[in-house]
């Protein structure tokens, strides 16, 4: 070992830039604004309720009104867009979920109505997928016979999914279910139905995960500790090259944002999105990233505050340029 280089008077000193608050808040690289948060929301089909989510810990299932009040609060806190996604009453599910899904008065049309008729300056995001309506929780059509989850018949509803969303006032529509041609139908039929200037947030990346157990829980989409294994559609976590694949078709087909989802584990993921694309990108930092925070700190095994703000950092530091994240009224909100 060449001694020469560890000889004092040292010349470089990196922790001077360390040495106080303020140098540090100076030469500070990243910083989480609000605007780059989404809060997502779960809702159920009653006028009053905040039941809480026993695996997310802080989230609730909002009944209409107070989703209303809770928006206003996000919009008090810089927030500009929510994920909203809704409960559905298991007597309204079906084997394709059409019926309900495309129901000018389902929950989620008659509460774009409310938002926009109240003027509340947010973006409202809803994710275009069939598993809140079906009766299985798949995010498409069951072939009765094969089990198989059928991609064609499914876009056709997605697209038609689509166009009754945005005709009640939802202004991005993010399509989570990983069918082959959804982005390019989703923006033929909602620019033919003449809606333009409806956003598509892509999920685009999207792996088959067992950190979506909590969400699946609080929608009831799944039974609970039952594991839906839907590795026919979304992507298998050992593959990035075909992640690559997903994504150019999704920028190609006409998505305005691409998404990574989970975020905490595909960070690798999240960067080469970044440097392959200039459009902008978001990681949906998933319910099971948020339940092993709280859980790890609620037996005192890790300091709460700290590691959110960290889980948070990473994801932007790997190039997300917005974040789903259950933190996000609570991070803009400190
Ligand atoms: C539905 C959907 C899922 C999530 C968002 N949209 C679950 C799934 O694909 O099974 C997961 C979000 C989370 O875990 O926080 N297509």
């Amino acid at each position: 070992m060449d001694h020469d280089s560890y000889s004092l008077p040292l010349s470089r000193r990196p922790r001077r830039l360390r040495q106080n608050q303020a140098v540090r808040d100076m030469i500070r690289e990243f910083r989480i604004e609000p605007a780059k948060l989404i809060q997502p929301l779960f809702v159920e089909d009653v006028e009053t309720q905040r039941e809480p989510i026993e695996s997310m810990p802080g989230m609730h299932r909002f009944g209409r009104n107070d989703f209303i009040e809770e928006l206003k609060r996000l919009v008090d806190l810089g927030i500009k867009g929510v994920a909203v996604f809704p409960k559905i009453d298991p007597s309204l599910k079906t084997g394709t979920g059409r019926e309900a899904a495309l129901d000018p008065d389902g929950l989620i049309p008659r509460l774009a109505r409310t938002v926009k008729e109240a003027g509340i300056p947010i973006n409202l995001i809803a994710d275009v997928a069939l598993d809140p309506y079906t009766t299985h929780g798949h995010d498409g059509v069951v072939d009765a016979a094969s089990g198989e989850v059928l991609n064609d018949a499914t876009v056709e509803i997605l697209a038609e999914m689509a166009v009754n969303y945005a005709g009640a006032g939802v202004d991005w529509v993010a399509p989570s279910d990983m069918m082959d041609g959804r982005i390019g139908a989703i923006r033929d039929t909602l620019d033919e139905s003449g809606f333009e200037k409806t956003i598509i947030l892509a999920y685009s990346a999207k792996f088959a995960s067992a950190f979506y157990g909590p969400f699946r829980d609080a929608v009831g989409s799944s039974k609970k500790g039952e594991y839906l294994d839907k590795s026919t559609y979304q992507l298998s976590p050992s593959n990035v090259r075909e992640a690559m694949v997903e994504v150019d078709l999704d920028i190609h087909e006409g998505a305005d944002i691409v998404m990574v989802k989970p975020a905490g584990a595909y960070l690798d993921i999240i960067r080469r999105v970044r440097e392959r694309c200039e459009i902008p990108l978001a990681a949906y930092q998933v319910s099971g990233e948020y339940a092993s925070i709280h859980a790890a700190s609620q037996m005192g095994w890790l300091d709460y505050e700290s590691a959110r703000d960290e889980s948070l950092l990473a994801i932007h530091r790997a190039g997300a340029d917005l974040i789903l994240t259950y933190f996000a009224a609570e991070v803009a909100g400190k």
